[in-house]
């Protein structure tokens, strides 16, 4: 099965060609990859502009989804399904995005399949086409979200914990922020962290010792603020600041996971999304998994995939089409994730 898939939740817009064969273990071939970051337009003011956002993929909307079929030496006829993220994400935004899909898929005729932006990340983990042993535990920290979750098999979800407030990659970005560093601010507080001394700020670890899979880390923002009152902002301030809150991040993430993996013993771990793309929190947690738990497998997407991209909902719209039903050339109202609600311990549902 041909797969065109469209992601525009947030500030990329992207359109992947990706092959699909298999049931029991799905295979996927990716043809093409494109996305158009709109990081420059957004870069003066310091973060996303929603409406700014919806204007430039409609300007992009249809060069990138010709660029990946050009790519992918594929025509449109060939096409067999479509697919589109509906949510969650930015409403303007989503709303050029699914009603773009929509449109093609009316003019062609081709079925079209709504995923949650969340299942994507989540499937990224399977574009590698390595074995995957359930149940897995995914870590999916991006910049809307931070959660804990337990996928027992496909497109089954327990939700263990997510933030109170902020996602960590806001949380980097608000830091950046404060140091009048560019948006998006993780990759460049990881590139200045690497000059820096981790030790240098005592950041708090919000809620990392609580009895919980739950986040905290509006907390981290408010306190570089006091760190930095009075101080002036050369070059090896903003290198330990920037080692310290990602150390900070970093490590509640790493001791979250490792308590959900003592707990829950998966067999897999999965660490997917935006932040995944940082190579302390990806090296760290693959030797801390490697020391606590070696039996359990460990997956991140390579950089390319772990931030948002199109490849990974052409997966998840497979796995949703051979798993649960055939698509009916309908965007669904919601997504086929059902992230139910669980207590760490006694596995009631929360009531949020
Ligand atoms: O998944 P993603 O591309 O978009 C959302 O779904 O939100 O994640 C974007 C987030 C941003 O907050 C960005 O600062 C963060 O991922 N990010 C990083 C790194 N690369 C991207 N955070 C820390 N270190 C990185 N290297
Ligand atoms: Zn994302």
């Amino acid at each position: 099965m041909r797969i065109l898939a469209i992601e525009t939740s947030c500030d990329e817009t992207a359109a992947a060609v990706v092959e699909a064969h298999g049931n029991t273990r799905p295979r996927f071939l990716v043809h093409s990859n494109v996305i158009a970051s709109q990081i420059k337009v957004h870069r003066t003011f310091g973060g996303v502009v929603p409406t700014l956002a919806a204007r430039e993929h409609t300007k992009n909307l249809t060069p990138v989804t010709r660029r990946a079929l050009r790519e992918a030496r594929i025509s449109l006829s060939r096409i067999d399904m479509l697919a589109v993220t509906q949510g969650p994400g930015l409403i303007p935004t989503l709303l050029i995005g699914t009603y773009f899909a929509r449109m093609v898929s009316y003019l062609s005729g081709i079925p079209i399949v709504g995923v949650n932006h969340m299942e994507g990340h989540m499937y990224a983990n399977f574009l590698h086409n390595k074995p995957v042993r359930f149940p897995v535990l995914a870590l999916i920290v991006s910049g809307g979200h931070t959660q804990l979750v337990m996928m027992r098999r496909h497109l089954t979800y327990e939700l263990l914990g997510e933030t109170r407030d902020d996602a960590a990659g806001e949380a980097f970005d608000k830091v950046a922020r404060l140091l009048n560093l560019p948006y998006p601010g993780g990759p460049e507080i990881a590139r200045r962290a690497e000059g820096g001394n981790a030790k240098a700020y005592a950041f708090p670890r919000p809620m990392m010792h609580a009895q919980n899979f739950d986040f905290s880390f509006s907390g981290l923002k408010t306190a570089v603020r006091y760190a930095l009152e009075g101080k002036r902002l050369n070059k090896k301030t903003v290198a330990d600041v920037c080692a310290s809150v990602e150390q900070a991040i970093v490590e509640v993430l790493i001791e979250k996971t490792l308590r959900a993996l003592s707990l829950y013993q998966p067999k897999t771990v999965f660490l997917t999304g935006g932040v995944a793309a940082n190579r302390l929190l990806r090296h760290t947690l693959a030797e801390r998994i490697q020391e606590f738990s070696p039996r359990t497998e460990f997956y991140a997407p390579p950089v390319g995939t772990s931030t948002d991209n199109a490849a990974m909902i052409a997966a998840a719209a497979y796995m949703q089409h051979t798993r649960l039903r055939p698509p009916s050339g309908e965007v669904r109202v919601r997504g086929t994730a059902s992230w139910k609600h669980v207590t760490p311990r006694a596995n009631l549902p929360l009531v949020h």
